[in-house]
C-alpha cells in the first residue's frame, strides 16, 4: 500500500517519535535503576516501539510478547478481549512493564493489566508511546505516556491499516477514515 498524500497527513515525524521514546527510556532507567525489569510488549503494534525503547534502556531487562485479539478489520474497538498468544514465563516477583504503542478505549490494557497483576508480580506499570486519552472508556493506571494524541485513526510505526503500513518510520493520520 502506498502512502498517498491525498489520503494521509503526517502527524508525528520519526524525530518526534524518537524524542518521545528517549524520554520514556530515560524515566524508566531512572525509576528502575538497579532493578531487573520484564518488558511485556503487546503484539503486533508495539514491535517497533519495543525494539527502539529497549535500545535506549540501560536497566537490565527481559522481553516477552503477548498477543491479544485486536480490532481486526474494524477501526473501532469491539469490547471483548481474548488471548491469542500468552507470555511463556512465570512473572512472580518480577517488575513488569507493559509496552503498548497506543491506548484507545483502554479495554485491551485493562484486561492485560488485571491478568498480569493476578499472577503475583512485584509491580506492573503501563508504558505507551501514544495515548488517545479522550477515547478512554475503561479506567487504567498509565504511568508512562509518550504523547497525548487526538482522536484520529493513525498509521505507521507499528500502527496498521488493515495489517499494512506498520513499517512506516513516521506516523500519519487518515484524512478520510471511511
Ligand atoms: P483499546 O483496547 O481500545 O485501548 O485498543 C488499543 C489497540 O487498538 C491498540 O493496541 C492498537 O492496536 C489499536 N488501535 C487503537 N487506535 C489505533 C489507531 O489509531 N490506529 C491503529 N490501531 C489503533
Ligand atoms: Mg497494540
Amino acid at each position: 500500500m502506498m502512502v498517498d498524500d491525498r489520503n494521509f497527513q503526517k502527524y508525528l515525524s520519526r524525530h518526534e517519535i524518537d524524542a518521545s521514546v528517549q524520554e520514556l527510556a530515560a524515566r524508566i532507567n531512572k525509576d528502575y535503576e538497579g532493578k531487573s525489569v520484564l518488558l511485556v510488549a503487546v503484539l503486533k503494534g508495539a514491535i517497533l516501539f519495543a525494539a527502539d525503547l529497549a535500545r535506549h534502556l540501560t536497566v537490565e531487562h527481559e522481553v516477552e510478547f503477548v498477543r491479544l485479539s485486536s480490532y481486526g478489520k474494524a477501526r473501532t474497538s469491539s469490547g471483548t478481549v481474548t488471548i491469542l498468544k500468552d507470555i511463556g514465563i512465570d512473572i512472580r516477583g518480577k517488575h513488569v512493564l507493559i509496552l503498548e504503542e497506543i491506548i484507545d478505549s483502554g479495554r485491551t490494557l485493562r484486561f492485560l493489566y488485571d491478568r498480569l497483576q493476578a499472577s503475583g508480580p512485584a509491580s506492573v506499570e503501563i508504558v505507551t508511546l501514544l495515548d488517545k486519552a479522550s477515547k478512554r472508556v475503561v479506567e487504567i493506571p498509565v504511568k508512562y505516556v509518550g504523547r497525548l494524541v487526538d482522536d484520529q485513526f493513525l498509521i505507521g510505526y507499528g500502527l496498521d491499516l488493515e495489517e499494512k503500513c506498520r513499517n512506516l518510520p513516521d506516523i500519519y493520520y487518515l484524512k478520510y477514515p471511511n
